[in-house]
């Protein structure tokens, strides 16, 4: 925590820049009614900018964007770029480049907000989901061999070292100590060790040995094919899940969607080491078609917010925020969706800061 609070804001392509001015308006309203005071400093890069020059980032920029211990990011995605250039350009290069090894994702159902799960409440879906953020296919290990031909060869190479393995599984232990479930602390592995017996199997030993550092917290573990049946049929299972890259992006979606989609669901991109650069955005793309209508949900960047302020040390900001939040979807907007809000973009920044 510190007296002024630094945050590099890449708004990005479509309704990026819309939600992330609802972000920065209950930042800039919840730092002062919590008096401390909050910097921020804009970085123009998007599909936009890509399509005018070519360029997605420069290095001078990328130094700049690694002298701040915060970003907060719209979107990345443009129509008229192809897919993959500024996923990778962008998303990936900031997420390798800042070493952010933890992607950090809460699922939790607020209230008033529709789960396509029957039955389940907001204290049935309240979990974490850490997701490795820096090895496994994301490496961009592999290559072709004979391409274009009738024998073509492609690798694609999974990559898990002890240290990656090890610092996210102690992150995520270290977690759950702090989030301190009342139901009971537990750390879920989440994993294909019956199949990928080299990756995984270091995976598994790693989990082991750095568990029994947390005897304060009970060990599970489940394949990631089981763990999305029980994610759906009993997610209230579940308290801190830690999983790998590739597993962690998909059981993230559906986790995503569990909790009321992409109007609600954030995610920390996270160097939790002294000077790391860290970096929270909405799960929810750049929704080109809505892009300038002023009714796509916030919520998400919000909650995005809340998680960059807890991280930051700025606990009482980030609870305000989230109380604010779950007022709002609790008590007066209609729907998650963009366009049946019963509230713009705009009025629903306006409704959290009123209830901070
Ligand atoms: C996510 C996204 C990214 C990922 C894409 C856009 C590269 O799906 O943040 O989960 O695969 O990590
Ligand atoms: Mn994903």
């Amino acid at each position: 925590m510190n007296d002024v609070l630094k945050v590099a804001v890449i708004g990005g392509d479509g309704t990026g820049p819309e939600v992330v001015a609802e972000g920065v308006k209950v930042l800039k309203k919840v730092a002062e009614l919590e008096n401390f005071k909050v910097e921020l400093t804009p970085f123009d890069l998007s599909g936009d900018r890509y399509l005018k020059t070519g360029v997605i980032i420069t290095d001078e920029e990328l130094a700049e964007l690694g002298k701040f211990s915060s970003i907060l990011l719209g979107a990345v995605g443009h129509p008229d770029v192809k897919p993959g250039i500024l996923e990778q350009g962008l998303l990936l290069r900031l997420r390798f480049a800042f070493d952010q090894y933890i992607n950090l994702r809460p699922v939790k159902l607020f209230p008033g907000v529709e789960t396509p799960l029957a039955n389940k409440k907001p204290e049935d879906l309240d979990f974490v989901v850490v997701r490795e953020n820096t090895e496994d296919m994301y490496v961009g290990t592999g290559g072709w061999m004979k391409k274009g031909t009738p024998d073509e060869v492609a690798t694609q190479v999974a990559v898990y070292t002890r240290k990656g393995t090890e610092r996210c599984i102690r992150w995520a232990f270290e977690y759950c100590r702090k989030r301190n479930n009342p139901k009971g602390k537990m750390v879920t592995m989440v994993a294909k060790t019956n199949v990928l017996s080299y990756g995984h199997d270091l995976w598994m030993r790693t989990f082991q040995e750095v568990g029994e550092e947390y005897p304060d917290i009970k060990k599970d573990y489940n394949h990631v094919d089981a763990c999305c049946m029980w994610m759906v049929k009993n997610p209230e299972h579940y308290d801190v899940i830690v999983t790998t890259n590739m597993f962690g992006d998909i059981i993230t979606d559906l986790a995503g969607i569990l909790q009321g989609g992409m109007g609600v669901a954030a995610g920390g991109n996270i160097n939790p080491e002294p000077g790391g650069t860290s970096m929270y955005e909405p799960m929810g793309g750049s929704a080109p078609k809505y892009t300038g209508m002023n009714v796509i949900n916030p919520i998400a960047t919000i909650n995005a917010v809340s998680m960059l302020l807890s991280q930051e040390g700025y606990t009482k900001a980030a609870d305000r925020v989230m109380k604010a939040i779950q007022t709002v979807t609790g008590t007066k907007m209609k729907s998650m969706a963009a366009g049946k809000m019963g509230y713009s973009t705009t009025e629903v920044g306006d409704l959290v800061c009123e209830y901070l």
